[in-house]
């Protein structure tokens, strides 16, 4: 059967005190919207409608971008509200339908799977997890066959009701079809004057179909309402992403300090030392080893590299096989070849560098003057002489040399040496009479 999602995002979001709507906060350098949409693609899902509130044009298109269509729910009037605003979007569609809230991101594309596989003919499944402080989360009453009997929400539970600890994570699978006629069938006769999704499998029941029950962890089930929450979120996908890389042969001598993004890629046998920060769009390829306290961001790391410690890689940066980039190195948008050494205070933005060239210490690219960006070539086995100014657009010929401390705003052929520096200037003795009239200066007072 056909699958199809509804991701709500059209709540207010207030308790997280932003001008920016909840689902775009990021963990793990995606947003919240993101991970979910990730997990349903990664659950065989083809359309995703994502419902929004109307001011929420970034919210629509970040949707966009990702390939969901989206619509607009007038009122926030509740969770079955917001699923009855993208009716008229899936009017024709003959599949099953799961809804999902747009605030949760953590769940994955296993527990979309699970809830698909719950569901018996013609009738609903639910996701439900068991809370260690079930809170103000919905409860979900089981009837003797361990189906649900019905979901009510905490503020109209009973204290023998919110006794239960499983609780509804807010995921929904029915058929289309029939979804939205329940849906139309919902009223906002509740403590809260809400049209409650949650509602939806009682009224199930009086049709005879059957809800059942998939259970998730607690941790996958988080919703984001907070910044308290969010920062929980990170934690628990920081974990999670953590122990993916432990399994797949990537070494790291404290996990926990290491923060990854959701889309890094590490290769068996890359070694992670302490204090890295991953952002988004990194991959590292086999054996390479990332030092303490490096930044990457948007970069390509090859085979055997050694980035660090205290280095820098900004995004359109690939470092190539066995290259040194070492303490406060900062690359951008360059590619540096196989087997290059710089490994002290240098900037490289914008370059080509060649294989096995060497920068020295406090090498710059000066690639901006304010307006345009330009770029610099450095050919391969070329020697960068510590302290060279590279005044980009300039390009260094392979297996040429620049003296330390050089200004250099031409291009270098192939095998030269280039200097660009005031001459030396040599007064033999000056240092003994100065220091000796100083002295007699002194001894007069
Ligand atoms: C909801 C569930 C509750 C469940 C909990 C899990 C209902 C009535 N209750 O409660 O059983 O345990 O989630 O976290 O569904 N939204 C809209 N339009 C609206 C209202 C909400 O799009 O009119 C969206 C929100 O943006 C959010 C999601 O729906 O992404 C859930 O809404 P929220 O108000 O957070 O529901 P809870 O009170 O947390
Ligand atoms: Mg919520």
């Amino acid at each position: 059967m056909d699958r199809a999602a509804i991701i709500l995002a059209a709540g207010a979001g207030t308790r997280m005190k932003s001008a920016m709507p909840k689902v775009l906060h990021q963990v793990a350098g995606s947003p919240i919207l993101g991970h979910v949409i990730g997990a349903l693609k990664g659950a065989g899902v083809g359309r995703i409608v994502v419902v929004t509130a109307p001011d929420a044009h970034s919210v629509r298109a970040y949707a966009h971008a990702q390939g969901c269509e989206s619509v607009v729910q007038d009122k926030q009037l509740g969770t079955g509200h917001a699923v009855m605003a993208a009716a008229p979007s899936l009017k024709q569609f003959k599949g099953e339908v799961v809804v999902a809230y747009g605030d949760m991101p953590l769940l994955t594309a296993k527990a979309f799977a699970a809830a698909f596989a719950a569901r018996p003919s013609g009738g609903l499944a639910i996701v439900a997890f068991r809370a260690t402080d079930p809170g103000h989360y919905g409860r979900v009453l089981l009837d003797k066959k361990g189906m649900v009997d019905r979901i009510v929400e905490f503020k109209d539970a009973s204290a023998k009701e919110r006794k239960t600890d499983l609780c509804n994570a807010g995921l929904m699978v029915a058929e289309a079809k029939k979804f939205f006629a329940w849906g139309a069938r919902l009223d906002n006769r509740n403590a809260q004057k809400e049209f409650y999704l949650t509602d939806v499998p009682a009224l199930a029941k009086k049709d005879r179909a059957r809800a059942a029950v998939a259970l998730v962890k607690e941790s996958e089930a988080l919703g984001v309402n907070s910044r308290k929450e969010l920062s929980e979120a990170e934690r628990h996908m920081q974990d999670r992403l953590r122990e993916k890389a432990l399994a797949s042969g990537v070494t790291m001598t404290a996990p926990e300090t290491v923060f990854l993004s959701h889309d890094t890629v590490l290769a068996a046998d890359v070694e992670i030392e302490p204090f890295v920060v991953f952002g988004p769009g990194v991959a590292v390829e086999k054996g390479a080893r990332i030092r303490s306290h490096s930044h990457l961001e948007g970069a390509r790391v090859a085979a055997g590299a050694i980035i660090g410690p205290f280095a820098r890689l900004r995004p359109g940066t690939v470092i190539g096989e066995g290259t040194h980039i070492g303490n406060f190195v900062e690359v951008k948008n360059s590619a540096i070849a196989k087997g290059v050494k710089a490994n002290h205070l240098t900037y490289l933005g914008d370059a080509d560098v060649g294989a096995n060239a060497n920068i020295g210490a406090g090498t710059i690219t000066c690639n901006y003057d304010g307006f345009g960006k330009y770029r610099t070539e450095i050919g391969a086995g070329a020697f960068i002489g510590s302290d060279t100014a590279l005044v980009a657009p300039v390009k260094v010929g392979a297996g040429a040399i620049t003296g330390a401390g050089s200004v250099i705003t031409k291009d270098v052929a192939p095998d030269a040496l280039a200097v660009a520096r005031g001459a030396q200037v040599e007064k033999p003795g000056w240092a003994k009479r100065f220091r000796d009239i100083k002295r007699k200066k002194k001894d007069k007072k």
